[in-house]
C-alpha cells in the first residue's frame, strides 16, 4: 500500500480532519467515549479535488441495502466501526477512513488512507447527510456519543415525554436555552445501527439539531462537527447540573417560564 495520506498537499480537508480529531479527543476526555463509544461522520464533499476523484477504491464496493439518492457524488470521513475515540484523535486515518458513494448511490467505497470499516451506526448517518442534501442545508456533520448525564435522565419514563427533558435543561442555566435553541428530541429505545434508529432520528432531526437515543446516547448535527459537539455540550451541562441538585437533595427550581421568554426575545430565539 502506499503510504502517502490523501491529505498530503490538501491543508483544507488536513485541517477538517485535524478537527474532527480534536471533537474525538474531547469526546474521550469527557468519559463519552468507552472504548469504542460514539461515532462520527463528516460530509467532506467540498474537500474534494480532481486527483481525488480519481483515486482508485482500496476495497471492494460494500452495499447498505438502502439507496440514498441525494448522496451521488458525495464523499465523507467515517470513524472506523470498532475503532476508539482516543485513538482517531491522535491517528484519524488509521482510526477512519474517507469512502465515497458509488454511483448508483447504494453503498460506498473506501478510497483512502486505510481500509478501516466504517461505523456501525454508518445507516443513521448517510441517511441523516441524504436528508440534508434534499432539504438543502449546510449541515455537514453527525455525531453520536454517550454523554453520561443525558444518558441517566434518559432512563427515566418521565423524562421521555414530548419536550419534558428540553425545558428541564432549558430551565438550568441561560445558555442551554440560547445555545440549543431547538432542544432535544427524542428516539425510544432501537438497536445500534438499525435502520428503525435511522428512522426515527431523521424524523427527529426536522425539529432538533440534538436527538436522545433512549438508554443508549445522543445524535446531534451541525454545519461542522464542533458545533455539533457544542450542543451536546451544552446540553449535558444541564443535565449534570440537574443530577447535582438532585444529589444536594432538592429538586431544582429552574428559571421560570418568563425568564426563559426573556432570554428567547434577547437573543431572538424561536418559542
Ligand atoms: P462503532 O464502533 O461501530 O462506531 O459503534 C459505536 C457505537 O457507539 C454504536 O452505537
Ligand atoms: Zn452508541
Amino acid at each position: 500500500m502506499d503510504n502517502k495520506s490523501v491529505l498530503e498537499g490538501r491543508p483544507a480537508l488536513e485541517r477538517q480532519i485535524a478537527v474532527i480529531a480534536e471533537v474525538a479527543g474531547y469526546l474521550w476526555q469527557k468519559g463519552w467515549a468507552e472504548r469504542n463509544g460514539g461515532n462520527i461522520t463528516v460530509n467532506i464533499t467540498e474537500y474534494v479535488d480532481d486527483g481525488m476523484r480519481a483515486l482508485p477504491a482500496i476495497c471492494p464496493p460494500v452495499r447498505t441495502g438502502v439507496v440514498l439518492p441525494h448522496l451521488k457524488g458525495c464523499w465523507f470521513f467515517c470513524k472506523g466501526t470498532g475503532k476508539r475515540m482516543r485513538d482517531l484523535a491522535r491517528y484519524p486515518m488509521e482510526n477512519g477512513s474517507i469512502i465515497r458513494i458509488l454511483d448508483d448511490c447504494s453503498g460506498y467505497e473506501i478510497v483512502a488512507d486505510n481500509p478501516v470499516m466504517p461505523t456501525s451506526e454508518l445507516p443513521s448517518h448517510l441517511s441523516v447527510h441524504n436528508d440534508f442534501v434534499r432539504r438543502g442545508l449546510p449541515y455537514r456533520a453527525s455525531l453520536h456519543t454517550h454523554p453520561i448525564e443525558l444518558v441517566a435522565m434518559s432512563h427515566a419514563e418521565k423524562f421521555l415525554r414530548k419536550d419534558v427533558l428540553t425545558n428541564i435543561l432549558w430551565s438550568m442555566i441561560p445558555e442551554t436555552r440560547a445555545f440549543c435553541p431547538k432542544g432535544l428530541g427524542i428516539v425510544e429505545y432501537r438497536l445500534p445501527g438499525s435502520l428503525a434508529l435511522a428512522e426515527g432520528t431523521i424524523r427527529e432531526l426536522e425539529d432538533y439539531d440534538v436527538v436522545m437515543w433512549e438508554k443508549h446516547g445522543v445524535f446531534a448535527v451541525g454545519p461542522d462537527i464542533m458545533e455539533a459537539f457544542d450542543q451536546v455540550d451544552v446540553l449535558n451541562k444541564s443535565a449534570r447540573i440537574y443530577i447535582d441538585a438532585k444529589c444536594m437533595g432538592y429538586e431544582p427550581d429552574g428559571m421560570s417560564q418568563e425568564q426563559m421568554h426573556e432570554m428567547a426575545v434577547a437573543f431572538n430565539l424561536p418559542e
